[in-house]
């Protein structure tokens, strides 16, 4: 018989994988609390992320710089990455199964209030992560300008393992954000038949949508490793300013 998920019903248990069906969204609600917290102290607390050739991803590009502000430089940047995550797809399926039980998870009945409060905000988010994936770009860019300073040292080329974190951290978010199912519909959502030959030939965007959902396959797995990423990037050049560690040279 198929699984319904009207209160009441015996179901069977979800399962995540082999793990049951909770152990997502409770990992979601700490790690993604963890990281909100993290970065509003980080935003709200410090002016600056800067140590040497190493820029914090949280202060990059350095948009209050350009206007002559000089406190809360953060929050001039980190607001459009936030919305960016805030809006992916694969995010708001998470985070409404750990801050809203809504569902809580696959064929687990949702709490009584939600099923007679139905969801509609769903089409405006949507294109509001359409227009931030250009944000995220736009900042992006900005990060692998980061990467090559990174490696670039007062006596030349050199490799910290602060460079090395600030290039995985590109690395990851270019993942994320070319792996974006709003970008995977730029690309081909709006054809009629892609893979159609045009004079014999498929077009050079087909080939495109392919390499972007390939890679749009593992978007969540882009997610997390992105964020902490970003986290642990931010927190190397926090704690080389505090001066609680010091940058190891590898060569
Ligand atoms: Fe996740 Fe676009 S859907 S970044």
């Amino acid at each position: 018989m198929a699984q319904t998920s009207q209160p009441g019903v015996n179901h069977p248990k979800p399962r995540f994988g082999k793990m049951p069906y909770w152990v997502e969204p409770v990992f979601t609600l700490i790690a993604f609390s963890g990281f909100v917290i993290y970065a509003l102290w980080e935003v709200l607390f410090h002016n600056t992320g800067t140590y040497h050739n190493y820029v914090s991803p949280f202060f990059s590009p350095d948009i209050a710089g350009w206007l002559g502000v000089h406190i809360l430089t953060a929050l001039y940047v980190a607001w459009m990455p936030f919305v960016f995550r805030f809006s992916c797809y694969y995010y708001r399926k998470e985070y409404y199964r750990a801050f809203t039980f809504h569902p809580f998870g696959c064929a687990v009945p949702e709490p009584k209030s939600h099923q007679t409060r139905p969801y509609k905000g769903e089409w405006k988010i949507n294109n509001l992560h359409r227009y931030t994936w250009f944000l995220a770009v736009f900042v992006l860019i900005f990060l692998w300008k980061d990467v090559v300073q990174a490696f670039i040292f007062p006596n030349g080329f050199g490799v910290g393992v602060g460079s090395l974190i600030l290039l995985v951290n590109a690395i990851l978010l270019t993942g994320y954000t070319f792996s974006c199912h709003a970008w995977r519909n730029m690309i081909g959502g709006r054809k009629d038949c892609f893979s159609c030959t045009a004079h014999g030939k498929k077009p050079v965007s087909y080939g495109i949508w392919r390499r972007v959902s390939a890679l749009n396959v593992f978007h969540g797995w882009w997610a997390w490793a992105s964020m902490f990423s970003v986290w642990i990037a931010d927190l190397y050049v926090r704690l080389l300013i505090m001066g609680v560690i010091h940058d190891v040279r590898l060569f």
